[in-house]
C-alpha cells in the first residue's frame, strides 16, 4: 500500500505539512525496499531513516504546540511516544527475525494507517487551533 501526502491531509501549518510529506516518502521508501527484496543493509538503513525522521518531526511538532500553548500537547506527546515504541518494536522484530523482509511488509498497513489517522484526527486540530489564535 502506497500512500502519498494529499491536500486532504493538510494541517494548515506549512512546516508541519512539509515534514509530513517527507515522512510519507520515507515510509514509502522503506516498504518499497521491502517489496523489492532489497538487501538487509538497505532495509535497515531505511528503517533507521524513518525512525530518526519521526523523532525529529515529533520534536518539532511538539515545540510548535508548546510555542502556541496548544491545550492538546500532552495527548499528542503520549501518541508520539507510542508510535516511537511501535517503530522500536518493528526494528527489534526485524533484527530478531534475522532480517526477514516479511516483517517489514507486514508492518506497512499498520504504519501508513497510523500516520494518516494521527494526522487526520489529531494534527489537524493543531492547525484549527492555530488559525483561531
Ligand atoms: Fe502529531
Amino acid at each position: 500500500m502506497e500512500v502519498k501526502w494529499t491536500t486532504n491531509l493538510s494541517v494548515g501549518v506549512e512546516k508541519i505539512d512539509e515534514q509530513h510529506k517527507i515522512w510519507f516518502d520515507k515510509a514509502n521508501n522503506l516498504f518499497q525496499a521491502g517489496k523489492n527484496r532489497k538487501s538487509r543493509e538497505v532495509i535497515e538503513e531505511m528503517l533507521q531513516f524513518l525512525d530518526e525522521y519521526t523523532k525529529e518531526h515529533f520534536s518539532d511538532e511538539e515545540a510548535y504546540m508548546e510555542q502556541k500553548k496548544y491545550p492538546g500537547l500532552e495527548e499528542q506527546k503520549a501518541a508520539h511516544a507510542n508510535f516511537i515504541k511501535e517503530l522500536a518494536k518493528l526494528k527489534q522484530d526485524y533484527e530478531e527475525s534475522g532480517g526477514n523482509v516479511a516483517v517489514i511488509i507486514n508492518a506497512n498497513v499498520l504504519i501508513i494507517n497510523w500516520l494518516t489517522q494521527h494526522i487526520s484526527n489529531m494534527d489537524k486540530q493543531i492547525g484549527v487551533y492555530a488559525k483561531g489564535l
